[in-house]
Order: structure tokens, then sequence, then C-alpha cells
């Protein structure tokens, strides 16, 4: 097997892309790919300050080192979640590949704002994945208005966002399917959220990382029975080996034809937002906003 551009011998064969790639090709190859991803739907800009949001993980790091690789001005956040050794492992990666690479890091811990993981689960007493969800959202947006980012960029590849796409379609859900997409512009109190890894897959993106030698921790949440998404994303595998390039026009079809369906719907019946009156996040409760719940619950059983 040749390289497509180059003729050495390749490394990594591609076959929805009907490409084989020597390494550096490879490495060219992603990089245009990030980079085209970016300008099909405006993400950034070069002059524009973004927040990279860094779990630990091979997605997060390859994105930020990517960023910054096509000159993007970039900042890493991680929000340090309090799960023990899990927890200490991932901000351990994180600060030494942002140490390696001069990227500036903004750390987030959860213990001091009352919200270390373990603690709310006990107190909340439901599955806890949701309510983290939400609090990793909040801090993501609250730092980046804090510090005056422009956009706050997550690791989600292709995978994910195909994955995201098929259950929200399997279940007609027209506010998720509206909202999705490498993009959602900054809106009343919530700051531009950007995905550049939209383009790029999972195995496109390990390989990214492994050849640009990102340390390769992978511990999954104690708390979490697997990847998200596991059981859609295993029938995207099968799929994209009978059809290759399926995945990519599947998500490519839905953007340019098939979002502005439930786009048009929702803009029309509008969200209203206000301020929490707690921390002034923005909000369609007519109360205090959710984390703002959670903490509640949390000292309020504490007591
Ligand atoms: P996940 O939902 O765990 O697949 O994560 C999706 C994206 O959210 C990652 O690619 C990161 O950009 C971001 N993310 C997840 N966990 C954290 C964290 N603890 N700190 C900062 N960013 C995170
Ligand atoms: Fe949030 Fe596991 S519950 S990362
Ligand atoms: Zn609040």
């Amino acid at each position: 097997m040749k390289c497509r551009r180059c003729k050495a011998t390749a490394i990594i064969d591609l076959p929805s892309h009907n490409f084989a790639f020597c390494q550096d090709c490879f490495i060219q190859f992603f990089e245009k790919q990030v980079q085209k991803g970016i300008e099909q739907y405006n993400l950034i800009e070069k002059d524009e300050k973004v927040l990279v949001a860094l779990s630990g993980g091979k997605d997060s790091l390859a994105l930020v080192l990517v960023l910054s690789r096509l000159g993007y001005n970039v900042t890493g956040l991680h929000i340090d979640l309090g799960i023990g050794q899990s927890s200490s492992k991932a901000r351990g990666v994180v600060e030494r590949f942002c140490n390696k690479h001069e990227i500036p890091l903004i750390i987030k811990e959860m213990e001091k704002e009352g919200l270390a993981i373990p603690k709310v689960k006990e107190k909340l007493k439901r599955p806890i994945c949701s309510a983290c969800g939400k609090i990793k959202r909040y801090y993501f947006n609250q730092i980046a208005r804090e510090y005056n980012f422009d956009a706050l960029a997550t690791g989600h590849n292709l995978d994910d966002e195909v994955a995201r796409l098929t259950s929200n379609t399997l279940r007609w859900d027209r506010a998720y399917l509206s909202d999705q997409g490498p993009i959602l512009p900054a809106d009343d109190g919530f700051k531009k959220k950007i995905k550049p890894l939209w383009r790029v897959t999972e195995y496109e993106t390990a390989h990214y990382a492994f050849v640009m030698g990102i340390e390769n921790h992978y511990a999954p949440c104690p708390y979490s029975s697997g990847a998200s998404f596991s059981i859609l994303k295993s029938v995207w595998i099968d799929l994209e080996l009978a059809m290759p390039g399926r995945k990519f026009d599947f998500y490519q079809g839905f953007l340019e034809r098939g979002r502005q369906a439930f786009f048009d719907e929702e803009q029309v019946k509008g969200k209203i937002l206000s301020p929490c009156p707690q921390c002034g996040y923005p909000t369609s409760s007519d109360d205090t906003c959710g984390v703002c719940r959670i903490k509640a619950a949390v000292s309020e059983e504490t007591i």
C-alpha cells in the first residue's frame, strides 16, 4: 500500500476517503481536514481567543494541539471533578501536556465550589452523569465569560456527532436537532461553542494523537457504564464498513439539508432566558439555575 500523496509506504488506510497515507502526509491531511471544518462553518478566526475544554482524553488534547499548530490563539481549561485517582490522573495528563507544548491552562476545581462529583452523587441520589454534564457546561461558559474568550471548543469528533444525531433522530427531538452542529453561536450570556473536529473520525483522531506522541491515558469515569452512545457507535461501525463514507455523508447531509427544517420551528418558538438570581447564569427557569439548585441540594443535606 502506497501513500496517495508521496508514494512512500503507507501506514494508514482510510477507505471512507479512498486514501492511504504515510505518517507525514497523514498529519498534513488531518490538519487540513480540521482547517476545512473550521472554514466551512466559520467557526473561528485567527484573532479570536479560544478556550479549549481538556478532559485528559486523546480527542481534546489532539484538538488543542492541532489548533495551536494551525496558528489559533488557544488556552486550555480543565475541570477537576474531584473523583479521586481518576481525576488526579486526568489532571496530571493535562498539566504535563500543556507544559510540554507551552499552552496556557486554567484549572477549575469542583471541590472548591462544593461540587466534588462524589459528593454531588451521594446527595442527589440519582444518576450522576447528567448533573455532571450540566456542571461542566456551566463552568465552561462561566470561565469563557470571566476571561473574555470568544469561543469554547470541545473535542467531539465525527463519530460523537453522528451517534448524537442518530440518537436525536431516533427520538425526533426537534429542539436538539435544531441545535446540533459544529457551531452554536453566542447567545444571551452564552459564549460561542464550537466542535472543530467534526470532520474527522475517532479512528483518525486516535491515530493523529498517537503519531504526535500524545500520552495515552484512558481511565473511563468510574461512574459511567462505558463510552456515551456506545450502542449507536457500534451500529455505525458496521454501517461504515458496509458503506464507506456514509457516516460523513449522513452528518454533512443533515447540516446542509436536514437541520434547517427543525431550526425554523425552534426559532419561532423561541426560548426566554433570564439571569439566575443567585449567580447570573442565563437560565430558562423562573427560579435559580440548575447548578445553583444542585449546590443548594448538596449543602442543604450536609447541614
Ligand atoms: P465527553 O462528554 O466526556 O465525551 O467529553 C466531551 C468533551 O468535553 C471533551 O472532548 C472535552 O473537550 C470536554 N470535557 C469533558 N470532560 C472535561 C473536563 N473534566 N474538563 C474539561 N473539559 C472536559
Ligand atoms: Fe461526570 Fe463521570 S459522572 S465524568
Ligand atoms: Zn445560578
